[in-house]
This record gives C-alpha cells, structure tokens and sequence, in this order.
C-alpha cells in the first residue's frame, strides 16, 4: 500500500468539494407513502430471481424517515456537499399531477442540509423511472425524454432556490444497457435495440432536462455523471486491441462523443449498424444533448481488462482479469487508473471540468464490540482504497486536469441494485435489522482528512 497521503484538505487546490453519494432508491425505503407510486425497480425487485435472497428496497435505509439522522451523520463526518437523488415517482406520479407530499420530503431534506452547512448536489434520475413510463414504453421510447424533461422542469421549480447543482442523469450506459440489453437491471429487458435506443433517449432527456433548468436558473451548475472505464487488452496483447476500441466505444464514447463532440462515433455507429441503424435519432438532437454542460461526472470503480468484444448478445465486454487485487464485487482495484482516465477525459475531449461523483468499494464489514461498549468496523481494505483513488485525483490535478471534487460512494450501507444488501459501499455501516449506524475506520479516515472528527 503506498504512503498514508494525503493527509488533509490542504493537499488538494482551495475549493475542492469532497462529498458523499448516494440514490433514492437505494436509501429511502416508504416505497408506498405520501403518494410515492412504484419505479420500475420496485416492479423488477418483486419478480422472483431478480435481486439476491429477493431482497426489496421497502425498507432500505429507511432514510426517508431518519434523513434529519443521515444529515447529521454527513456533518459529523464534515463534508461539503451531499450527492443524492430525486425520485421522480415521489415528485411527479403521473405527467401533470405533482405530488405535494412528495415534494415535501425534499424541502425538509434540503432545509437540514442546508442548516447543516453542506451543499446539495441533486441528481434528477438515478434509474427510478415510474413503472407507468415503462408500460407506455420506456426509454427506448422518445416520449420519455420529454416526460423526463417535464420533470426536470418541476423539480427546478420546487427546488432550484435551493439547488445550485445538478445532475440530470446518472449513468446512461448502465440504465440503457444493463436495464435493457442485458437485463440484470430493471426493467430486465433483454432487447439490444430497444437498448440502443434507450441510450439516446436518456441522452436527448439530459439534453432536453438541462434546458429546462438553465431557463429557470441560469446560474445553476449542470452536468450528469457517466459511469467510465480505462479499457485495456488482456496480458496487453495486440490481439485485443480492437476488442479494446469496440468496449472503449460502447462503454464510454458513446456517450462522451455526443455530449462533448455533439457527435456519435463513426466506429460505434458502425459496429451497432447489425443492431439498430440509428434511425431514432432526429434532427436537432445531437444540438441539445452537446450543448454545453457545466461540469462531467465521472462515475469510477475499475478498469475493464477484454478479450472480446460486446455486441452481439449480452452488454457485458467479455473480460477477464489482470492480476490486481478485487473488492467484494469482482472489480479489480486500480487506483492509476483513475488517473489514465481523468488524463484522457483531459487530453481528448478538451479539457472538461470534472468531479468525481462516485467512487468506492465493497468489502464483507463486521461490527465488533469495543472494549467501551461502543461498536467499531474496522475495514482498512475500504480506507486504502478511498486514500488510493484521492491520491490518484491529486496526481491527475497535478497532470493538469480541471478536476474540482470527489464524491465517495457510498454514505450508507444501501440497497446494491442486483445483489441486494449483500454489498456494502457505506463508509458509515448499517444494520439492516435495526437501522443502527456505525461509522466505519474509513468513514472517520475521511472525517480526519475532512477535519471533522466523526463520531464513535
Ligand atoms: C454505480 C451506481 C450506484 C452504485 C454503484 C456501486 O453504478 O451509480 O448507484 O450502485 O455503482
């Protein structure tokens, strides 16, 4: 493990936000209350098969009901600024019918962080689309970017006095390919072109939500995140360099392309031509999902080492390792390649401003009792990784990329999509059977980088 660096806010630029991340659905449980109506996570979970042990996201944290507790959690833990999601089947029910009960729960959010002295950072979808857009079609449907973009309209409205930050949507990859090709993800569609077609309409609703929001707030800062990979060949044989390029293509041109460039890559279009021939893009979209954004979230986890390609057949590149450790997940730990990648986000798309909006690692955690009676997790695999990635950060800052702050994922112990609360991120742990919160060695790491001092 390399040196104990760095060692405080002091070795990162002045104004350097460091948050915590975490989504609605993975957090909030009350699936049913105030007026909620069910996501397709909630349909998809209730299918046999879906999620581990068939675990649901009924009670999850139950943030819902302790978000005063979590709020005071991120002060403790001294953050600047809280990540989270909006649920838009909360706010906005059905087209046309916003839901006051839902939209109160975030004014009392936003008032306690506020209070708390952290700065919102609000994403508009973090995968809940309400299960009645996903009858009427889905996003592989054009209509639900503009119901998206409605959405995103109420949400300025509601919010944008006190929301300074947003994203409009998280992971365009993972929701259009893992949601519609692959099908591990709601709403577990296994359709590649349906797939294809998703990707668009999630970008053409960035674009479409992200002018809705400077309309009404033209100081706001916009951007969304985008969950990117250094992809590289197995062993670094030449055999897999066009693996290597069609992966790279679809794992992170094919939305960087238009968002940065307004343009699809001529290699990805022609390697989806037997797949979908595009004919869903209209005129004028590459305009809006290109216009300027504030901001790129970069979502990192891990390289993708390949040895094949992607299409056709399942969305996931065929791969294999490369020898570095994995966390709990299977991701291999690379903290360099971090840093390849902010380069290359730096060198071949202009220079972009960039936070890191996620990043983190699962690990099997355990509470243990202190000799005090208190309770203490102990899981240095987690804070080696956290100090690892932000030293990777300050060597890309030092590269001279325009990267303005970090994001760990995850606050809590939450809901992980397919694998159920089998998987923790949390840098604070929590006992699903109790609520109880523990902050974790890594989560008072961070506190002492942060110069807070978390709690027991
Ligand atoms: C990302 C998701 C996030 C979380 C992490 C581990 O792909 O955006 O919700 O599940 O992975």
């Amino acid at each position: 493990m390399p040196a104990l660096a760095p060692s405080g806010r002091a070795d990162f630029p002045d104004g350097f936000v460091f948050g915590v991340a975490t989504a609605a659905f993975q957090i909030e449980g009350a699936l049913d209350e105030d007026g909620r109506v069910p996501s397709i996570w909630d349909t998809f979970a209730a299918r046999p098969g879906t999620i581990e042990r068939g675990e649901t996201g009924k009670t999850a944290c139950d943030h819902y009901h302790r978000y005063a507790d979590d709020v005071a959690l991120m002060a403790a833990l001294g953050v600047d600024a809280y990540r989270f999601s909006l649920a838009w089947p909360r706010i906005l029910p059905e087209p046309g019918r916003p839901n006051p009960a839902g939209i109160a729960f975030y004014d009392r959010l936003l008032d306690e962080l506020l209070a708390a002295g952290i700065t919102p950072w609000a994403t508009l979808y973090h995968w809940d689309l309400p299960e009645s857009l996903e009858a009427a079609g889905g996003w592989p449907a054009r209509e639900t970017a503009y119901r998206f973009a409605e959405y995103a309209a109420l949400a300025a409205d509601r919010f944008g006095d006190r929301i300074g930050h947003w994203l409009t949507v998280n992971e365009p990859f993972v929701s259009s390919m893992v949601g519609y090709a692959s099908g591990v993800h709601a709403p577990g569609r296994v359709d590649p072109a349906a797939a294809v077609r998703a990707a668009h309409h999630l970008m053409l609703g960035h674009g479409l939500a992200m002018r809705e929001l400077r309309a009404r707030h033209p100081d706001a800062q916009v951007g969304l995140a985008l969950s990117l990979t250094p992809v590289e060949a197995f062993e670094g044989r030449a055999e897999f360099t066009d693996a290597v390029r069609r992966v790279d293509g679809m794992c992170n041109r094919l939305f960087l392309d238009p968002l940065l460039r307004g343009s699809y890559p001529g290699d990805v279009v022609a390697d989806l031509a037997h797949v979908s021939d595009l004919a869903h893009v209209a005129d004028g979209d590459l305009a809006l999902v290109g216009a300027p954004v504030d901001f790129l979230g970069v979502n990192y986890y891990h390289p993708t080492v390949v040895t094949g390609g992607f299409w056709p057949g399942s969305a996931e590149a065929a791969t294999s390792g490369s020898g570095r450790p994995r966390c709990e997940m299977g991701w291999e730990v690379d903290p360099d390649g971090l840093t390849r990648l902010l380069r290359r986000l730096h060198e071949d798309y202009d220079s972009p401003t960039i936070y890191v909006t996620e990043n983190g690692s699962a690990w099997p955690d355990t509470v243990t009792e202190t000799p005090d009676g208190g309770r203490r997790v102990a899981d240095p695999e987690r804070t080696a990784y956290l100090q690892t990635h932000l030293q990777a950060c300050r060597d890309a800052i030092a590269a001279g990329v325009d990267l303005r702050g970090y994001f760990a994922w995850s606050l809590l112990d939450n809901f992980e999509w397919a694998f159920g609360y089998r998987m923790r991120f949390g840098l604070v742990h929590v006992d699903f059977g109790t609520q109880v919160r523990t902050v974790k060695d890594s989560g008072r790491w961070y506190a002492a980088l942060l110069g807070a001092g978390a709690r027991p």
